[in-house]
């Protein structure tokens, strides 16, 4: 009894010890926060806005592996902070040397313990010696008399992981969580003339970060831009602006709701809020940037303290150019505050809007009265070196290659993203779905524990609203999603009323609770399931937010996916998980980390990892526990965005027109698009001729240069056999014939057969055989067979049976190999391949081959991947994939040359060439581990298991992309050895 009592006094006491930390208290979500608000001025111009002085740049920072060590008073001015380290803002800094980067995607990577976050984990976490790392910052403001003369001083943090306390001159501000959104503290009182200082303490985890168990690394500090803005007293303190057309599109109302506040100690007079606006009737036709429409309204009175919201109206009796993804008409406009007096305190902002109208209908999904399919991706915030910061051009890119991919719709997967990406959006045209920073998988997909827990309602809806708020202004935006993998109950409910309240323009969406979302999500279904599910709900259009899991060699399928998805008026589209790899090109030194003091202290004071041969580092790679290894690695494209295969078939099946030929010769054109007419691409017609295969290649090319692609890009093609390939059956000269069975005459010299194998073949005097030429069926695993646990159920196939080789001697440079199969069983698995290998000398390393290319492609994979003679090194002809695995093939093929050795098929092959052999590859986990260079290994076959295409966590590869272990299986191929090229 006794014993009871203590452990329940300590445990109470350890309650309150939480409750009085901010950062494990869930009512505490800020002190001193000013109101969430909108994006004041368009990101790219921010530069002209004269009230903006930017904070970023090196400041000092100083580390600790938990609260209690944390340096207690160094906010103080008088704390000499000269010796500490520096660290660059905006950034992470387990990226710049400070902790250890975790990737885990499920679990927390504290103890599950809310709103505690330091509860001790098994020892062998880093949450164990690192329990809630502490990053004190502390940078100096230079303030001037100006700065000072009736203003008010506004300190804004875009993003700070995961809350933070802010001093100014030793003084308290405030404190915040909720991390993917700006924090801002009304400094005034605290600045003085000259250099002020400026503290940061930064907790990596905090209550907050249980609505943040996103599937991705844990990062932490500040790593958004930090800026200090100086505003006139009597201020626009936040706007929003609609503008939507009339139900037949031949008017358009733009209306804004401009809050004005006087932050002064005088009530103002005489203000004018203005709105100028590109005229409609002549912006874009007359290009004239001076004509405006010009509305306002007069404030005569704001008394202090006082914020009064202004509403203007503008109706134009003209139709809109609409906003859409395809052609984003943005029209440009002007906010001003001005003073009808004197104009000292004049403010203005720039920003545009777009006409749109998103509806749901019934079960149809439209976009300005179109049912218009969302072609997606979800996309992680991610840099490979600054983490969670992606600086200007990284977005650019990003952007200019969806669109290049044909993506029309992006899902902010799983917070919001910086402001300049969703400029970026509203100019070069993406549909998107913004989405809450909130995520609790770690209580299970779709949990009451953290939907029901009243006392985390509060941080719920504080996600939901800055999102919208923060965002309104975007045209690009047609969905506000509540979060992804969270709970269900009440909490999400108060989420979805309040994004109601905030817009009405945009509908909710939500996975988890499909009570609070509008549209009925279901993900990563196989083609047919997605076709069946879709028709059952009647209610609400239906999609998937996440499809395709590109983890490595993977995206099968896609066609099949669009097939249903363009069948189906209800199905909205779907998104591929997910955009970019998130490798990290940091590397501890060695790769496993040194918890000890010593050690941090060291990495600590001289800043930056080294990058350690140029490998991508994913979950464990920093000795990071728990972890989730490589399956962080899953996107479209690398960490440096280099595309990968699979991106090339997104571009492909999500291309806006599909060439359809009929019996008649002619070609059809089916338009995927709602506001642009095939007319407006230029379309060629190729004939290309390669022994004797006639093919058509049809192509729509850009007519004019756009923002994300020159004049003349490709956005859509296809290709057409007109008369085809005819494969070469060779005979031989009838010298003489050797088989396994059947030897009838003395073999040439050349070969030694032994069995099923060519063991042996000399050339000039030279063997050219590494290891035989033999029957093999064995493939390594990709990482979606890997999930389905496709070594173990095919396992029988490491052993080759019921197969017969016969070898036709045509002369010493020349043989023609056919192999049977004839399966002697009833009850095998699919075989991984159906074919043969053997292993060439290492300086066979120059490729050319007809077939399909010139990038990787499988079975289920490789409709982008179009016929033609393609050459290139070995090097480029395998994938090198972050997590090694299966690779390389190429499809179709009529002939192929490796070095000296020529293959012509009987019939079309697979055929996948590398520098190591399965073996290494079977073995490594990262690309450097792969022994290479000792031959080359080259894999010759009928047919290979395509790569699957729906998950990489079970789901296999559709039966029609498989190789049925049941029946007889044939092919023949002819290998000579080219004279001229030894
Ligand atoms: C999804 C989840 C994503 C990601 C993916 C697996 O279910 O929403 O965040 O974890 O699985 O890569
Ligand atoms: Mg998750």
């Amino acid at each position: 009894m006794k014993r009871l009592f203590i452990i329940l006094a300590s445990l109470l006491a350890l309650q309150v010890q939480a409750q009085n930390n901010d950062w494990e208290n869930p009512a505490v979500l800020g002190i001193n926060k000013l109101p969430y608000h909108a994006t004041l001025q368009l990101p790219s111009k921010e530069k002209d806005c004269k009230e903006i002085v930017s904070l970023d740049g090196q400041w000092l920072f100083h580390w600790s592996r938990n609260p209690e060590e944390r340096i207690v008073d160094f906010y103080r001015e008088d704390y000499d902070v000269s010796q500490w380290g520096k660290i660059a803002v905006p950034g992470n800094w387990q990226t710049q040397g400070y902790g250890t980067p975790i990737y885990i995607n499920i679990n927390y990577p504290f103890v599950k313990d809310r709103p505690r976050v330091t509860t001790e984990p098994p020892k062998d976490w880093t949450a164990y010696e690192n329990r809630n790392p502490v990053g004190q910052y502390v940078t100096f403001v230079e303030v001037t008399k100006e700065m000072l003369n009736q203003k008010n001083l506004i300190l804004h943090f875009g993003g700070v992981h995961s809350a933070m306390y802010v001093w100014v001159n030793g003084q308290k501000v405030g404190y915040s969580q909720n991390s993917m959104s700006p924090a801002e503290f009304d400094v005034t009182k605290y600045l003085r003339k000259g250099k002020n200082k400026l503290a940061v303490e930064v907790y990596r985890w905090s209550d907050g970060s249980y609505l943040e168990d996103q599937d991705y690394w844990r990062l932490s500090g500040i790593f958004r831009s930090v800026q200090l803005w100086v505003r006139p007293l009597v201020h626009i303190a936040d706007y929003q602006v609609t503008a939507v057309p009339n139900a037949d599109y031949s008017k358009f109302t733009v209306n804004a709701k401009i809050a004005v506040c006087n932050t002064g100690k005088k009530t103002a007079k005489d203000l004018l809020v203005q709105l100028q606006m590109a005229c409609p009737e002549l912006y874009g036709v007359n290009v004239n940037p001076n004509h405006w429409n010009i509305t306002n309204q007069r404030l005569p009175k704001l008394p202090a303290g006082d914020t009064i919201t202004v509403e203007l109206a503008y109706q134009y009796n003209t139709p809109p150019h609409l906003w859409t993804a395809e052609k984003p008409w943005l029209y440009p406009f002007t906010l001003q505050l001005l003073g009808m007096k004197d104009s000292k305190n004049d403010e203005e902002f720039a920003y545009h809007f777009g006409v749109k109208k998103v509806e749901i209908v019934g079960e149809v999904f439209k976009i300005n009265g179109k049912n218009v399919k969302l072609r997606g991706v979800n996309r992680h915030d991610h840099h490979p070196k600054t983490g969670r910061y992606v600086d200007d051009a990284t977005y650019e890119e990003d952007i200019r290659l969806m669109k290049q991919a044909n993506i029309n719709f992006l899902r902010t997967s799983h917070y919001p993203d910086r402001e300049y990406l969703y400029e970026l959006c509203d100019r070069w045209g993406i549909y998107v779905m913004d989405e809450a920073n909130h995520e609790t998988h770690g209580y299970g997909y779709a949990n009451k524990v953290m939907g029901e827990d009243l006392t985390f309602q509060k941080a719920h809806v504080d996600r939901a609203e800055s999102l919208v708020k923060r965002d309104f202004n975007h045209p690009s935006i047609i969905l506000w999603s509540l979060g992804n993998e969270g709970g269900v109950g009440p909490n999400i409910e108060a989420m979805y009323n309040k994004v109601r309240e905030l817009d009405s323009t945009r509908p909710p969406f939500y996975d988890s609770d499909r009570r609070y979302s509008a549209i009925w999500d279901d993900s990563y279904l196989y083609p047919e399931d997605l076709r069946r599910e879709a028709r059952k709900v009647s209610d609400k259009p239906f999609m998937m937010r996440e499809y395709a899991h590109a983890m490595g060699n993977s995206c099968g399928n896609l066609q099949e996916y669009w097939d249903v998805i363009y069948a189906d008026s209800s199905i909205v589209g779907a998104a591929v998980w997910d955009w970019v790899d998130q490798g990290l090109s940091i590397d501890h030194l060695p790769l496993t980390i040194d918890h000890s003091a010593a050690h941090d202290e060291a990495v600590a004071n001289n800043g930056q990892w080294s990058m350690v041969n140029n490998q991508w580092a994913y979950g464990g790679d920093f000795g990071d526990k728990p972890n989730d290894g490589p399956f962080c690695i899953n996107g479209l494209i690398a960490p440096d965005r280099k595309p990968h295969p699979h991106y090339y078939e997104v571009q492909y099946v999500y291309q806006p027109l599909q060439f359809v030929r009929k019996d008649n010769g002619r070609i059809d054109i089916i338009n995927r698009d709602y506001f642009t007419d095939p007319s407006e691409y230029d379309i060629t017609y190729d004939t290309l001729r390669y022994d004797g295969e006639v093919l058509l290649n049809v192509a729509a090319h850009l007519k004019e240069n756009k923002p994300w692609a020159k004049k003349g890009f490709v956005v859509a093609r296809e290709q057409f056999v007109l008369t085809p390939y005819v494969f070469p059956v060779k005979q031989g000269d009838g010298s003489f014939v050797t088989s396994v069975s059947d030897v009838t005459k003395e073999p040439s010299p050349c070969f030694t057969i032994d069995g099923n194998k060519l063991t042996s073949w000399i050339v000039d005097g030279k063997e050219l055989l590494k290891a035989p030429l033999e029957p093999y069926f064995w493939k390594p695993e990709n990482d979606n067979q890997n999930a389905a646990g496709f070594a173990r159920r095919v396992a029988m196939w490491k052993e080759v049976r019921d197969v017969k080789v016969t070898y036709t001697v045509i002369n010493d440079r020349s043989i023609r190999v056919d192999m049977d199969y004839q399966p002697t069983a009833n009850d095998r698995p699919v075989m991984p391949k159906f074919g043969m290998r053997m292993r060439l000398p290492k300086d066979f390393t120059q490729i050319k081959y007809y077939g399909r290319g010139p990038w990787e492609n499988y079975p289920d994979r490789k409709r982008s991947a179009l016929l033609g003679i393609y050459e290139m090194p070995l090097s480029e002809y395998e994938t090198e994939y972050i997590h090694p695995q299966d690779n390389g093939n190429r499809c179709d093929i009529r002939w192929f040359e490796i070095g000296s050795l020529r293959i012509e098929g009987a019939q079309p092959l697979c055929i996948r060439a590398w520098d190591y052999g399965e073996e290494d590859l079977e073995g490594a986990k990262h690309p450097n581990e792969i022994n290479r260079g000792r031959f080359i290994n080259l894999n010759i076959d009928l047919n290979i298991h395509g790569v699957g295409g729906a998950d990489t966590w079970g789901k296999r590869t559709l039966p029609q992309y498989t190789i049925d272990g049941n029946q007889p299986h044939h092919y023949s191929f002819t290998m000579t050895f080219l004279p001229s090229r030894m």
